[in-house]
C-alpha cells in the first residue's frame, strides 16, 4: 500500500470513529413524559411562585433519552420550523410555566432547545415538538391527572401507597410502569413528578427503564405519599 493508500485508511478509521462517537452522543432509545403536579412544584421551588398554582398535573417535558448512558441535551436543530404563534392558547394550558406565568415562552424555549431538538427525526422541527405534546396530553389522553381521576385518585392531600399510584397510571398506558418523583419536606412525602414513557417512534408505552434508586431524593417510599 502507498502513502496516499496509507493517508486514505486513516481518513476513513477516523471518520467512521467521528461517526460513531457523534451519533451516540446525539441519540435516543425511548421518550420521556415529564408530568408535574403544580401544587408540589410551588412547594418545593427554590423562589416562591408569583401565582397560585392548581391541583393539576401539567406538562415539564418531552424529553428524549437513552436507557444505558445519559440523555442527549443541546442538539444541532435540523430543521427551522418554528413554534406557531396558534398553538399557545393551548399550551398555556397543558404546559405552564408553573413559578413564573409572565413567562411561559422562556420555558417552552429552553424545553425545545435542551431536549425536543434532540428528537429528530420522530421529532422534526420545533413546531412538531408542541404539536406532539399536544396530541399526547389531550388527543392520546395521557392526562396524568386524568388518568389518576379515573382510578379515583385526587388531589385531596391524601396520603397514598406507591403501588395504588402506579396501578392506576397502568390502567391507562397499557400496564405499564411510570417513573415517580417524590420530595420531602419536614418528614411528609409528596408526589411531584409522573414520568410515562414510550419508544422511540412513540408506538408504545414501555416500563420506564431509570427509575431513581435508594439513596437519592427523589425516591418515592412505598407508603405515605402524599397527593
Ligand atoms: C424568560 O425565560 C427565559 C429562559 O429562562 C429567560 O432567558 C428570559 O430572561 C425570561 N424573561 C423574562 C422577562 O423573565
Ligand atoms: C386533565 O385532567 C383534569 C382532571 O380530570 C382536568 O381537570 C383537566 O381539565 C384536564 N386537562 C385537559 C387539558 O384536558
Ligand atoms: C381504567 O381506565 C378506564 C378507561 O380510561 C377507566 O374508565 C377506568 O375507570 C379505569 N379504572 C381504574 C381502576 O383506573
Ligand atoms: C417496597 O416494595 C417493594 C416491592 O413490593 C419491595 O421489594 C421493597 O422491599 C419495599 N421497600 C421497603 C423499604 O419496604
Amino acid at each position: 500500500m502507498g502513502i496516499t493508500g496509507m493517508i486514505y485508511m486513516v481518513t476513513m478509521v477516523f471518520s467512521l470513529l467521528v461517526s460513531i462517537l457523534s451519533s451516540s452522543t446525539v441519540g435516543f432509545d425511548y421518550f420521556q413524559f415529564t408530568q408535574q403536579y403544580q401544587l408540589a412544584v410551588c412547594h418545593f421551588n427554590p423562589t416562591p411562585c408569583k401565582d397560585p398554582p392548581d391541583k393539576l398535573f401539567t406538562v415539564h417535558g418531552l424529553w428524549p433519552s437513552n436507557k444505558i448512558g445519559g440523555d442527549p441535551e443541546y442538539c444541532k436543530i435540523r430543521n427551522p420550523r418554528k413554534r406557531a404563534k396558534k398553538l399557545e392558547p393551548q399550551l398555556v394550558i397543558i404546559w405552564p410555566n408553573v413559578p413564573d406565568r409572565t413567562n411561559h415562552t422562556g420555558f417552552w424555549s429552553r424545553q425545545w432547545k435542551k431536549h425536543g431538538a434532540c428528537g429528530y427525526p420522530t421529532i422534526q422541527n420545533e413546531n412538531d415538538y408542541f404539536e406532539t405534546v399536544i396530541k399526547m396530553y389531550i388527543t392520546e389522553k395521557q392526562n396524568v391527572s386524568r388518568i389518576l381521576s379515573n382510578a379515583k385518585i385526587e388531589p385531596d392531600g391524601k396520603s397514598r401507597a406507591l403501588v395504588d399510584i402506579e396501578n392506576a397510571i397502568r390502567n391507562g398506558t397499557n400496564n405499564k410502569l411510570p417513573k415517580l418523583k417524590c420530595q420531602k419536606k419536614t418528614r411528609v412525602t409528596e408526589l411531584v413528578e409522573i414520568t410515562l414513557c414510550s419508544d422511540k417512534n412513540r408506538a408504545h408505552f414501555i416500563d420506564c427503564p431509570n427509575p431513581f434508586l435508594p439513596g437519592s431524593p427523589y425516591l418515592c417510599p412505598n407508603n405515605s405519599i402524599r397527593y
